[in-house]
């Protein structure tokens, strides 16, 4: 596999992990005895915020699918519709942060709209990652040349230069800090307080 693809994938894969935690806290949010720690659910928004905004929405659009639209007509109007999706992503994000700042004031109430806004985020992020893995990629690799390649791997390691690596670092940080605080099956943080009876 391309190196530029096992990149974006692996980077796929930290997203996804942590969807599929964020998803687990906001169901067990809803437990009225037991009040969630709310800083772990601000960290985790704010990893889906800033890993793809900052580190892995730029690749995508300006080295592999600006060369993908120039090499294969046919792409163009999927990557047209991918970028519109890494712009809606933001908006969705806005809204989820809305509604954890909403359950924040009122807990319990709030935790059915988080556990929705949260749901909705969730499968549009995961829909939008599977129409890169299983229509973008195929394309690039039909379609991409040897120098296309060269380029693209290039451009993927600026993005790890001494500043975007630091932001990387800050990323693995935040990462292991949401796994350190967040209560089990998530992480291996201590059992969220339970409310007085
Ligand atoms: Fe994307
Ligand atoms: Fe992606």
């Amino acid at each position: 596999m391309k190196e530029s693809i096992s990149v974006l994938k692996s980077e796929h894969r930290s997203i996804s992990a942590v969807l599929h935690a964020l998803k687990e806290l906001a169901r067990m949010a809803h437990d009225a005895t037991a009040r969630p720690r709310f800083q772990v659910l601000r960290s985790m928004l704010r990893y889906i915020d800033e890993y793809p905004e900052k580190l892995h929405h730029p690749k995508e659009d300006e080295h592999l699918f600006a060369r993908v639209a120039a090499r294969a007509p046919e792409a163009r109007a999927l990557v047209e519709d991918l970028k519109a999706e890494h712009v809606e992503g933001e908006r969705l994000i806005r809204e989820l942060e809305r509604a954890l700042l909403f359950m924040e004031e009122g807990w319990p109430v709030g935790a059915r709209e988080f556990q929705q806004a949260v749901e909705a985020y969730a499968e549009f992020h995961w829909k939008h990652m599977r129409k890169e893995e299983q229509e973008l990629l195929p394309l690039a690799e039909e379609h991409l040349t040897a120098d296309d390649w060269r380029k693209i791997d290039a451009a993927f390691d600026v993005n790890r230069d001494p500043i975007a690596g630091m932001h990387e670092r800050d990323l693995q940080a935040l990462f292991t800090r949401i796994v350190s605080l967040a209560p089990a099956p998530v992480g291996v943080g201590q059992p969220w307080q339970k409310t007085a009876a």
